[in-house]
């Protein structure tokens, strides 16, 4: 089976908005994993905009499937996963500006600087993936500084997905068809293949029915469910909270 790891960045997101404690990541990663998730994935960025050292802490200790830590090859970055033993890494591009992670990584044309960050983090009992776009040149140049794994960028597949939801046309799917390709690919040069990014509720399942499909890492579109499978609960409990009449002045 496909397994799914998910991304709770989000909730840290959502956090930082006020700047207290909740909502915790640390309970939310709790409740994926009783919802069946087979993994929990954090993006500890340079700029901590959301997820912090304490969550990833706090992770490694009580997350009980698997914690996968995305992350900058940055040397600071690359210490704390060193300490922490994530059971997985995946390493991605970052820039400051960026919404989201925007495009794979070019481990071509970064291929000795990578392949250090790889070994080092080898070193340490990490199981080590790449995240990339679905190009023959970057899945090769994985294989070749021996990472474990590549996580497949799904971004441009979900954009093509939904240019032709919108738009339906007879020709195949471009972008689907290079992450096939891609994954076949992997597969051959004896890497485990990942793929997430933009992955939704309409878009998962032919890239979930990819031959060979290890894992899917999903984030944004099961937090941004959640808030309305949970909405209606949540404005009950705060309901039951006041009086049934208006009170006395005090
Ligand atoms: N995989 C990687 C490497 C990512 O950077 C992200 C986004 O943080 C995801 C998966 C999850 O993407 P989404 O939030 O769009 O599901």
């Amino acid at each position: 089976m496909v397994k799914l790891g998910i991304n709770i960045d989000h909730v840290a997101t959502v956090r930082q908005a006020r700047g207290g404690r909740e909502p915790d990541p640390v309970t939310a990663a709790a409740i994926c994993e009783l919802a069946g998730a087979d993994g929990i994935t954090v993006h500890l960025r340079e700029d901590r905009r959301h997820i912090q050292d304490r969550d990833v802490e706090l992770l490694r200790k009580t997350v009980k499937t698997k914690l996968n830590l995305e992350m900058a090859a940055a040397d600071e970055i690359i210490k704390i996963a060193v300490r922490l033993k994530p059971d997985d890494v995946c390493l991605v591009p970052e820039k400051r500006r960026e919404l989201t992670t925007e495009g794979g990584l070019d481990v071509h044309g970064r291929k000795a600087q990578l392949a250090k960050v790889v070994a080092t983090l080898k070193k340490a009992g990490i199981c080590v993936s790449l995240f990339i776009d679905p190009v023959a040149g970057q899945v090769r140049a994985a294989a070749e500084i021996n990472a474990d794994c590549v996580e497949l960028h799904t971004g441009a597949y979900a954009h093509e997905f939904d240019r032709r939801m919108r738009r339906p046309v007879k020709s195949g799917f471009i972008e689907l068809e290079r992450i096939r390709e891609s994954a076949a690919m992997a597969l051959d040069l004896g890497l485990t293949v990942n793929a997430g990014h933009g992955l939704d509720y309409s878009n998962v399942y032919p890239v979930a029915a990819i031959g060979g499909m290890n894992e899917l890492n999903i984030g944004f579109s099961i937090i941004a469910r959640a808030m309305f499978t949970g909405l209606e609960e949540a404005v009950r409990e705060m309901k039951v909270l006041l009086p049934p009449h208006p009170t006395l002045s005090p």
